[in-house]
């Protein structure tokens, strides 16, 4: 399949996420590539509306620190739906659906594997201090374990519903404070510590989850997302021309290469 020809409204740019809609960024050194990137309107107003009525009422509400290992449970401080519930497939499904099907998301994790979705809360004070999350993931029902390349959070909440909860991601560069419109997505790579800042006013709702790539090395999944993207970019000005089809050649070429399938 041509991952390339996935996305036809694609909007790029090079600024922090939250900056504005659709941006990514790609950061060079010599060794690393590092990106994180806002994917808006992953889930429809009216999606988010029928998942916080859903969750509003949930009685399956638990101690996040039940899903962590002893690093994360010094730290982490909310509440989260219990894993493996009904409910939480349910609505999980909902949220891995709509990203599946997100062309973004696809050019930018190139999944492999999806865990089960997450669904937290954070109120009074809650918050989930610096951590990284753990590399390997068990799956229930005899499925294979996932290898933790990239987390997701679907933000559930708006913005203007709550003080604090900022998701901030550590790299090389400092850090990212990311806090979008519920229904949007920031993607970032699951080796990088990161935290959510403690909620002091109301109450921030979020789905969580954790992919498999295709693509393990964080750097080359970068590449391969920024050659895409500037592919599209030429079509779009262009149109298809004996150099759009040569520059797919080497995107494929390369994603055959690196993939893991
Ligand atoms: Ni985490």
């Amino acid at each position: 399949m041509l991952f390339t020809e996935y996305h036809p409204r694609r909007e790029t740019g090079f600024a922090p996420p939250g900056s504005a809609r659709g941006d990514f960024f790609v950061r060079c050194t010599n060794h690393d590539l590092i990106m994180m990137l806002h994917i808006p309107g992953v889930l429809t107003p009216e999606q988010v509306s029928a998942l916080r009525a859903r969750l509003d009422q949930a009685p399956e509400w638990i101690d996040g620190r039940e899903s962590v290992g002893a690093q994360g449970a010094q730290v982490k401080r909310n509440r989260q739906l219990g894993e493996g519930t009904p409910l939480a497939l349910e609505l999980g499904q909902i949220v891995s659906g709509a990203l599946m099907a997100n062309p973004l998301f696809f050019a930018a994790v190139l999944p492999l594997r999806v865990l089960a979705p997450y669904f937290n809360a954070y109120a009074g004070g809650e918050h989930y201090g610096l951590h990284v999350d753990g590399a390997i993931r068990a799956q229930r029902g005899g499925l294979p374990a996932v290898r933790a390349d990239v987390s997701t959070t679907v933000f559930l909440s708006e913005p203007d519903e709550y003080d604090g909860g900022e998701l901030e991601v550590v790299d090389l560069y400092g850090t990212h404070e990311v806090k979008l419109a519920a229904g949007d997505a920031i993607v970032y790579p699951s080796g990088s510590v990161h935290q959510v800042r403690p909620v002091t006013r109301g109450e921030r709702v979020a789905s969580f989850l954790w992919t498999q790539s295709m693509v393990r090395d964080d750097g080359k999944r970068a590449m391969l997302f920024g050659l895409d993207t500037h592919i599209q970019a030429l079509r779009g000005e262009h149109g298809d021309s004996a150099t759009t089809v040569g520059l797919t050649a080497h995107y494929h070429n390369l994603l055959r290469m690196w993939a893991e399938v």
